[in-house]
């Protein structure tokens, strides 16, 4: 579910039309909704209410400070994987104490900006980065918080290998038999309490059973650890709740709370705190990217629609082989598109590939793509950019990144302007000559 929709033909943005905002701002640019961010945000927080969670918003899936801003002036928390993030967290007005940190390379000086912000839990990806934050943290004379990730073993059945992350052999967290070894050896340092359990089986995960699955397993362990005189006071699950790529693909928020949250409720009523770390639900959909057609260009039989963004500004097709629903913003009225679907059920169709202007040929937006026929100078959405878009941009090939705006009713505002080739170049300083 989104605000991006066609009157009369156009695409609108909430109550802005797409064509006229581009003419205005230029292409490329992501688009974000307000009211689309506000209504995930506010729906997984009412489908999940009855546990009080801490919503800690996966600040990796659309970082930019204006939007972390709007969900933390909604009661979000952040689910942080860097110092830059916590940075950025903090400038935004989260709640420090709603801040968990993730991510299995965190530096000191990372580990330093953390303890001194006071975030609310570390999640603690190995022994020897448990060892390190303890002694940093006792050095400076802190107290801090800790939940250990651990590997369920569940397959979430993403549609990607890189994106799971639950299973045994991934690089995250520890399985459940170091587990215990873990909290038995660790479990009382005073320094960093080790308190919380951590999961996040990957990303998208469009069915309800891994959750279940990987709850049961985290909730067992932690009755294990309670015959052993060590208590768990915390479960975090993740993130990785999936979004309409595809219109109606992904089961709405109460689905999923309908079977976790029962499971959950007998610990939430014993005391205990539950965090969900949700990312691509809230932003996927709330932003679309803006590209217009530069050429059109056949190659033998195949057509190429060549736009002006690409693999540098939306990696997702080429990292991932992720699918983005493309539709042109002006069509006529046998175009109007009635769902976003891989399959459109539409004669008049034209399939191509829409690539980009990096020289890779790994660099493009769809491959075999039936779009309405389309010409120079038309402007594209690949909607559902809002997640794992602006952020993992590049400067690839010295290309400017999108500019970014956010819409709120008839209202928009740029949220991160125009880059300059001078901003590129700003942090190269000129060469000093080697001193011998
Ligand atoms: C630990 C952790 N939590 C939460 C998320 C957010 O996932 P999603 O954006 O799919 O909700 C991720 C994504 O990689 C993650 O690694």
């Amino acid at each position: 579910m989104d605000y991006f929709n066609y009157r009369d033909g156009q695409l609108f943005c909430e109550d802005i039309n797409l064509n006229e905002l581009a003419t205005q701002v230029g292409t490329p640019a992501y688009v974000y909704s307000q009211k689309t961010f506000e209504h995930h945000y506010d729906a997984i927080a009412s489908a999940f209410a009855p546990l009080d969670p801490i919503i800690c918003y996966a600040m990796k899936s659309c970082d930019n400070l204006n939007i972390v801003k709007l969900l933390a002036a909604r009661g979000a928390g952040a689910d942080t994987v860097s110092g830059g993030e916590v940075y950025r967290a903090k400038l935004a007005g989260v709640n420090m104490k709603h801040v968990v940190f993730a991510g299995v390379g965190k530096t000191d000086a990372e580990i330093r900006l953390a303890l001194e912000a006071g975030i609310g839990y570390f999640n603690i990806e190995s022994e020897a980065e448990f060892e390190n934050i303890a002694s940093i943290a006792k050095q400076m004379g802190v107290q801090a918080n800790a939940a250990l990730r651990v590997n369920p073993d569940v397959d979430p059945e993403t549609a990607h290998e890189k994106t799971t992350t639950g299973k045994k052999e991934s690089k995250f967290g520890v399985d459940i038999e170091r587990a215990k070894r873990f909290f038995e050896h660790y479990g009382r340092d005073e320094n960093l309490r080790l308190c919380g359990i951590h999961l996040h089986i990957g990303s998208p995960v469009y069915i309800v059973e891994p959750y279940v699955k990987s709850i049961q397993k985290a909730l067992t362990l932690i009755e294990e650890l309670k015959t052993t005189g060590l208590t768990v006071d915390t479960l975090d699950i993740g993130g990785g709740f999936g979004a309409d790529y595809e219109t109606g693909r992904t089961p709405d928020f109460a689905a999923y709370a309908a079977q976790i949250v029962p499971l959950l409720q007998p610990f939430k009523n014993a005391g205990g705190t539950i965090i969900l770390e949700p990312g691509r639900c809230v932003s996927a959909n709330s932003g679309i990217l803006l590209t217009r057609v530069s050429y059109i260009k056949m190659g033998g039989t195949k057509k190429f629609v060549i736009v002006d963004s690409g693999m540098h500004h939306l990696i997702r097709p080429t990292l991932y082989d992720a699918w983005q629903f493309i539709w042109p913003t002006k069509v006529a009225p046998m175009h109007v598109p009635a769902k976003r679907a891989m399959e459109m059920d539409n004669p008049s169709l034209e399939v191509c590939d829409v690539v980009g202007p990096i020289c890779e040929s790994g660099d493009y937006l769809a491959k075999g793509r039936a779009l309405p026929p389309v010409a120079r100078g038309d402007l594209l959405a690949v909607f559902t950019a809002g997640a794992y878009g602006s952020v993992m941009a590049s400067h690839y090939n010295t290309m400017t990144r999108p500019i970014e705006i956010l819409v709120n009713g008839n209202e928009h505002r740029i949220i991160r302007r125009r880059e300059t080739y001078d901003d590129l170049i700003a942090l190269e300083l000129e060469a000093e000559p080697a001193s011998v």
